[in-house]
């Protein structure tokens, strides 16, 4: 069933690149690297990070029911009333996101894969540029493990590496000092106060931008997964 889903979720990133005009686009290619977003995270903490499926629904659920406090500060979909359904809704919006290439929605596993920590994932992707947004939480019971910048290696690696990025941005309040953290931990550097660059409850809010390109990975502990593949460059894209 598992390698069925990463065929699948194979021959979906190929298109996707194929989409962008990628000449080394290869089958070949992908599988490899769909076999790579499976492994164990790098780090002290054991993980993980898998796209979620439909039976992954309650255990979300259940995730966010237990952070219901931390996680509705920080993203408008927590609110108190977040039920099955809406965890449900959210894999079907998942998968949905996959099969478009429109955003790369993970969860974040313990190392027998079963227990969900949290979530993490690349959205907003300007596929003419090569860039996305990464965002990530950790259920209360499991923050302050590594468990997030453990993730965020992972998914930044299948940025660019399978997904050929050059630049992933994370955004944040500035009251978010846990996030910051997260990002100066992964090497992300701290470009600018962005201003309005959420609306936080309907409030325009400065936020702090983060990004990373595929240098900062260059540690040998967390090489991207497409370490060794050229360049590319989508055709008509300027150099
Ligand atoms: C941000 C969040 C994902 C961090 O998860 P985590 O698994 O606890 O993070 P890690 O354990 O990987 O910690 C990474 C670094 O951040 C630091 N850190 C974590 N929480 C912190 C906090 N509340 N204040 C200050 N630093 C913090 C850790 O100490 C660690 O640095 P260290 O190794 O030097 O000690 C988690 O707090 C969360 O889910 N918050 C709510 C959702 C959210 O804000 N998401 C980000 C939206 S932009």
């Amino acid at each position: 069933m598992r390698v069925a889903a990463a065929l699948l979720r194979s021959a979906l990133i190929a298109i996707w690149r194929l989409r962008l005009g990628d000449p080394a686009a290869s089958p070949r290619l992908f599988l490899r690297i769909s076999a790579d977003m499976f492994n164990r995270s790098p780090g002290a903490v054991e993980i993980v990070v898998r796209p979620l499926s439909r039976q992954d629904a309650p255990a979300l659920h259940a995730a966010v029911r237990d952070s219901i406090a931390s996680l509705s500060a920080a993203f408008p979909w927590c609110r108190p009333g977040y039920g099955l359904a809406d965890a449900q809704a959210r894999v079907a919006h998942c998968e949905a996101a996959w099969e478009r290439g429109s955003e790369f929605p993970f969860g974040i596993f313990d190392a027998s894969g079963q227990a969900l920590l949290g979530c993490a994932g690349l959205n907003q992707v300007d596929a003419g540029h090569r860039s996305a947004n990464l965002g990530y939480w950790v259920g209360e019971a499991h923050r302050r493990r590594g468990v997030a910048v453990a993730a965020a290696i992972q998914v930044a690696r299948f940025g660019f590496g399978p997904l050929g990025l050059v630049r992933i941005e994370i955004v944040t309040t500035p009251g978010n000092h846990a996030s910051q953290a997260v990002a100066e931990k992964l090497g992300a550097t701290r470009e600018a106060v962005a201003r309005n660059r959420l609306v936080v409850r309907g409030v325009p809010t400065d936020a702090l931008v983060y990004s990373l390109v595929p240098a900062d990975l260059a540690d040998p502990g967390v090489a991207p997964a497409g370490a060794g593949v050229p360049p590319r460059r989508t055709p008509g894209e300027p150099a």
